[in-house]
């Protein structure tokens, strides 16, 4: 029999538990979600030393290997950031400038020393052989290729001797991110190398006169002493490259828009008006899906001949049929259409707004009035960061990909899940694609990136009325917001 007088001991509170362990056991219930997927769907393992790009790399991918990669990226951030020395990350991210700097000499070269090092195959390119052939001096060649493959882009197989791996394979000659990392690494990374200047300077008038209307100083243009696009007009090798990286760069980074949002409830027969339309791609896939549907391109009035001819090629019966119109519009002047009882307008605004400044997307917005009858609807396709609602729970990573696992997109958006526990908002490091964009266009546009409540209030500033924010396998959100009923005057 137990003491009667014997006290309890009052129970001893559990330690926390030790974050480095919580982070790693949240890394492995990532990578158990993948490898699952890759098993199921007899995909290979994920290769680093290969240049053979994994079947995930570019199209749609599943759902769970989606976001399992966000987090396995976001989580292998978090374990590096809590075990590395504060000293030692601060000293070497605020060298980071090396990277870009590194790609830049690797890209632009003469000849680019990726396309001499891709050439080589498995044997490899020695640094003496790139130097001889780019007139590199070897020694400071050696030092920058280390600064890439510390990033793992090549792989050093023996000193000096470099091979092409995944990561550096899209940066060869004719590939479309390496057009795009060449205007990235360059001229947008020297302008950014003033942002803090520009940001001080905010507010004073550019000196450009076609600026004058639109922008303040941008630390491109403090740095280019021009702004960008008249900047890309006088420098044709980098504007044909950016171009030709902005219409691929959907198939790597928005490969979910065009079946991850739910078109088919906008209705049978739907005007699609396409604001700052380009080349109007995704709107060409959905007139194609949708036999009912028609479109409104918007832009430029001289972008408008090469749209045209785009869409006289790859939709020659979808213009033959009359279902699309060409609208030269300046979208901060006043649409010249009207809304009337069949015109059934639904407006899109895809990856336009972040290029610009609140006060100028508050005129974009607020000139499609006369076009939108109160009720009507406006998507807005806009890269946004993630971040937690107040009252969201919390939830394991592996509470996450339970939870998604043998899901479709659609179920998932139901689900409304939050990003899991202990990545937060944005994945951590998962999602640095759209919060750098965002960031970016502050050195290139003086735009900002913005969130769901600045998406908000700026909409509702031009009468509209946020009602959704789809998420989709994507770098962008789509917006869904109504059209209010105009405020009834003062007596
Ligand atoms: C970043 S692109 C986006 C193109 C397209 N919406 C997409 O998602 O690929 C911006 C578009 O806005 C158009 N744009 C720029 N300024 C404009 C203006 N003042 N009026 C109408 N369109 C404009 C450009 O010609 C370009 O097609």
């Amino acid at each position: 029999m137990g003491n009667a007088n014997t006290k309890l001991e009052p129970e001893k509170p559990s330690a926390p538990p030790d974050p480095l362990i919580v982070l790693v056991s949240s890394l492995n219930d990532a990578v158990d979600a993948l490898q699952k997927v890759l098993q199921v769907r007899q995909l290979p393992a994920f290769e680093l030393d290969s240049p053979i790009p994994h079947p995930l790399d570019s199209g749609l991918p599943d759902p769970v290997s989606w976001f399992a990669r966000k987090a396995i990226v976001g989580l292998c951030s978090k374990i590096i950031a809590t075990v590395e020395s504060p000293a030692e990350r601060a000293l070497v991210l605020s060298n980071a400038w090396l990277i870009p700097v590194a790609l830049n000499v690797v890209i632009e070269s003469e000849p680019p020393v990726v396309d001499l090092i891709a050439e080589t195959g498995e044997i490899g390119a020695t640094v003496t052989s790139l130097a001889g052939k780019t007139g590199i001096d070897a020694a400071k060649l050696r030092s920058i290729l280390r600064v890439l493959t510390s990033e793992s882009f090549f792989k050093e197989i023996t000193p000096g001797r470099y091979v092409l791996n995944r990561p550096s394979s899209v940066l060869v000659t004719g590939n479309a991110i390496g057009d795009l990392v060449s205007f990235t690494s360059g001229p947008s990374m020297r302008g950014g190398s003033v942002l803090s200047k520009a940001l001080r300077h905010d507010g004073l008038p550019a000196g450009d006169k076609y600026e004058e209307t639109v922008f303040k100083q941008t630390a491109f243009q403090l740095y280019h002493q021009k702004a960008l696009y008249p900047w890309l007009m006088e420098n044709p090798r980098y504007l044909t490259r950016f171009h030709r990286g902005m219409t691929q760069l959907e198939l790597y980074m928005d490969p979910g828009i065009s079946c991850d949002y739910p078109w088919e409830e906008l209705g049978e027969s739907v005007t699609l008006v396409d604001v700052g339309s380009g080349r109007g791609g995704l709107t060409m896939t959905l007139l194609k899906r949708f036999p009912k549907w028609k479109a409104v391109l918007q832009d430029r009035a001289e972008a408008l001949s090469a749209i045209r001819e785009f869409w006289e090629k790859e939709a020659t019966d979808i213009v033959d049929a009359d279902r699309v119109s060409f609208l030269a519009q300046d979208f901060f002047q006043v649409t010249s259409l009207r809304a009337t009882d069949d015109s059934h307008y639904v407006f899109m605004i895809k990856n336009v707004l972040h290029n610009w400044g609140d006060e100028h997307c508050l005129k974009i917005l607020r000139n499609l009035g006369p076009a939108a009858a109160p009720g009507s609807t406006l998507l807005v396709c806009t890269y946004m960061p993630a971040i937690p609602q107040p009252d969201e729970k919390h939830i394991t990573v592996k509470e996450y990909f339970d939870g998604i696992s043998g899901k479709d997109m659609r179920e998932i958006q139901e689900m409304h899940l939050p990003i899991p526990e202990p990545l937060w908002a944005d994945w951590g490091y998962g999602n640095a694609y759209e919060t750098r964009s965002g960031a970016a266009m502050t050195g290139l546009l003086n735009a900002a990136g913005r969130d769901i409540y600045d998406l908000r209030n700026l909409l509702s500033a031009a009468s509209w009325e946020v009602a959704s924010s789809t998420q989709m396998r994507s770098a962008a959100s789509m917006i869904k917001a109504i059209k209010l009923q105009p405020a009834p005057l003062p007596n």
